[in-house]
């Protein structure tokens, strides 16, 4: 095994750039178009407030545990579990955490670009027009249109990962950071342009009452546990780019306030995609829905009835597919970082190579919403359906759980309480209970809730 020193030199060049790249990461379309709609319908501020909860005892103990990991072992996932697992004294199979890690990356980014190539595609249809003015029934039509063409649908899809591995593959400084310099403040940029559209579009005050009005009858422990799964999904977490990004963070910056700071502006930008979607939806009477429903069919409808409708509405979506991009580019990251080290080649070779494997696997998922519609791999779950389940469902949880156990149990207590900056007992026990205990079995109750549904139909429970 030859491991390139290459990777130990890459650093972020602050601790600010580290925290706008894996805010990027973490800003993504769970953001825009899932956290708006389960807010809103499980108990409004009631459930922000649960959802927090989840944030701070799930969410940030397993990113510390990734982050820690990762500036520990200093290289790719793979390359640090094997690394760590033998300074732990314990089975070097554990690398197979970070194998784990990179496959589940490398499908979450196969129909990631589809999906981002559709909001590619829509800022052109909204730029030109096509929607203003346009009846519910037109708008829906396009969408299906866009459905059933598959060689439209390859096209941006190619576009989006032709620009994803092109980034990439000028390495951490020239190609992440700058990417992440652009993208980020304009991301921040246009979301403030949409509040303010959003505020003067005469829906503000049903939109906030929608996320914000406390309605503790909709919470059920149901309400938790999406609240949980979204906790997770949001922050990048499982998979092993927050490990990938981690051995990146330069010595001296604070783990736990770092991440804290990544937490607090993913959800700051969750809570205001909704201040800014739901407002432009209910000014038009229509019903709030969640996913490609409302960015691509509801979201264009209510923007064609607006004043300078096209024009925000093309912000919008440019907005999605910059939170798309930077949350791509750490898609790659661990498998990237891998196949870099341990073949000694040069990053954009292998990024070239990783781009088109990738790029090929998400044919199966452009294909499944036409030709391959029909064509079921378990249950009901079509190629793009079986994909986002095991990647989403299976394998990002059982990451999880096993690298916050690794991170808390078996890892040597005097190199935690180092990355962490650990020194009282009580703090100690603090990160073991959080940590060590209540984040896997939060990861375990959304493992088994959202399972069950499946097995059950499987075997005819
Ligand atoms: N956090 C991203 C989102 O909210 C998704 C993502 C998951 C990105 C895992 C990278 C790794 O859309």
């Amino acid at each position: 095994m030859a491991i390139q020193d290459n990777s130990s030199q890459n650093r972020w060049s602050s601790r600010w750039l580290f925290v706008l790249a894996a805010a990027g990461s973490a800003v993504g379309l769970g953001n825009i178009w899932k956290f708006p709609y389960i807010a809103g319908e499980n108990g409004g501020g009631a459930f922000v407030l649960i959802y927090l909860v989840c944030i701070a005892l799930v969410g940030i103990p397993i990113m510390i545990s990734e982050v820690l990991m990762g500036r520990e072992g200093r290289s790719s996932p793979i390359h640090t579990m094997r690394t760590l697992a033998k300074k732990a004294g314990r089975s070097e199979r554990w690398a197979l955490l970070g194998w784990l890690g990179v496959i589940t990356g490398f499908l979450i980014l196969s129909y990631y670009a589809v999906i981002a190539g559709w909001a590619l595609n829509y800022v052109w249809l909204t730029a030109n027009g096509t929607f203003d003015g346009a009846s519910a029934d037109s708008v829906a039509q396009a969408f299906t249109d866009l459905q059933a063409d598959p060689l439209q649908m390859i096209a941006y899809q190619t576009a989006f990962m032709v620009v994803t591995i092109w980034i990439v593959g000028r390495g951490v400084t020239a190609g992440l950071e700058k990417a992440i310099q652009w993208f980020m403040p304009a991301l921040f940029i246009l979301l403030i342009v949409l509040l303010i559209y959003s505020f003067n579009s005469g829906g503000f005050a049903q939109g906030w009452a929608f996320m914000f009005d406390f309605k503790w009858e909709a919470v059920g422990p149901e309400a938790w546990l999406i609240a949980m799964g979204q906790a997770f999904f949001t922050l990048s977490l499982g998979m092993g780019t927050m490990m990938a990004y981690g051995a990146y963070v330069p010595e001296d910056a604070k783990l736990s306030t770092t991440v804290v700071t990544i937490a607090l502006l993913d959800t700051l930008v969750a809570i205001a995609a909704g201040l800014a979607i739901f407002p432009i939806v209910f000014a038009n009477g229509l019903e709030v829905s969640q996913g490609p429903g409302l960015t691509f069919v509801t979201l264009p409808l209510a923007f064609g009835q607006l004043p300078f409708g096209a024009l925000f509405g093309a912000i919008f979506f440019v907005l999605i597919s910059f939170a798309a991009i930077t949350s791509a580019i750490s898609l790659t990251e661990p498998a990237l970082a891998y196949l870099t080290e341990e073949y000694n080649a040069k990053r954009q070779r292998v990024a070239i190579s990783l781009g088109v494997v990738c790029w090929l696997l998400g044919l199966g998922t452009v294909f499944s919403f036409n030709i391959w519609s029909d064509i079921f791999i378990v249950g009901e779950l079509n190629f793009f359906g079986f994909v986002d389940y095991l990647s989403q469902n299976i394998m990002l949880p059982l990451g999880g759980m096993l690298i916050t156990i690794f991170a808390v149990w078996l890892l040597p207590k005097e190199m935690v309480n180092r990355q962490l900056g650990i020194s009282s007992t009580a703090m100690f026990w603090a990160w073991r209970i959080v940590a060590g205990i209540v984040a896997p079995l939060g990861v375990l109750a959304i493992f088994v809730f959202t399972i069950w549904p499946l097995v059950r139909s499987l075997f005819n429970l």
